[in-house]
């Protein structure tokens, strides 16, 4: 995603309660912070927002959290949400945000504190030497697994096919099994009743860019 830099971005994500960047009040106190026991589930490199609001409107029974590394990022959720509200449109109460690197995930999240992980789009890092960067990355993958339930799952979305085949590359030994894989999501019909578009798939599966899906359990 291109960065525009947004000088006051910082201090709205600061100011703004819906939003976290410490440890401090964050691990193992999502029950606490949404004020119930259910469901948690997170988007991690959730961009401007479109598939977490939607999922969470959708799901009013299920806790989420979007993870963005950028608090420029950020803020266009935050306005996306401000905008509904003012237009009179319903507002997810079961949703917050964290401005934060997946990697610290662990600090932020207790051990079984998550339920599901979606990775959207997540940037391809094409170069070699970067490969520890990619989201589906073994490196990323043991991340993943130090917060999420024993059962938990991860799906992972992309037009990218040498990601994706990156992916599947990494999560046998990893140890993780494939649950689903498709190289066209969008032409399995029964898989897109309960597909929610995020703002990538919408413009790359227009140019005709064809989605590819797979989730992921751990052995
Ligand atoms: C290509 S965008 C996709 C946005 C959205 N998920 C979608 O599908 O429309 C990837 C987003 O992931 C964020 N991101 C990338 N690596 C990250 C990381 N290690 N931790 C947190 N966010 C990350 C980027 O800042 C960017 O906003």
């Amino acid at each position: 995603m291109r960065l525009r830099n947004i000088p006051w971005a910082r201090e709205a994500v600061a100011a703004d309660s819906r939003c976290f960047d410490s440890p401090d009040n964050t691990k193992g106190c999502w029950h606490r912070i949404f004020g119930r026991k259910a469901p948690l589930i997170t988007e991690v490199g959730m961009g401007k927002g479109r598939f977490i609001v939607e999922m969470a409107l959708k799901h009013p029974e299920i806790d989420f959290v979007g993870i963005e590394r950028y608090e420029s990022v950020m803020v266009k959720a935050l306005s996306k949400l401000d905008r509904r509200a003012a237009e009179g449109e319903p507002v997810p109460e079961n949703l917050r945000f964290l401005r934060m690197d997946a990697a610290d995930m662990p600090d932020f999240f207790e051990k079984d504190e998550i339920d599901r992980i979606y990775l959207n789009f997540s940037d391809p890092w094409p170069k070699i030497r970067h490969a520890k960067r990619r989201l589906v990355s073994g490196r990323f993958l043991s991340v993943f697994e130090r917060v999420l339930k024993k059962e938990g799952t991860i799906e992972f979305k992309t037009d990218n096919r040498e990601l994706f085949d990156f992916g599947l590359s990494e999560i046998g030994p990893a140890g993780w099994e494939l649950l689903y894989s498709t190289y066209d999501l969008h032409s399995d019909t029964e898989a897109m009743k309960d597909n929610v578009m995020t703002e990538y798939e919408e413009k790359f599966s227009k140019k005709g860019n064809r989605i590819c899906k797979f989730i992921i359990r751990k052995k």
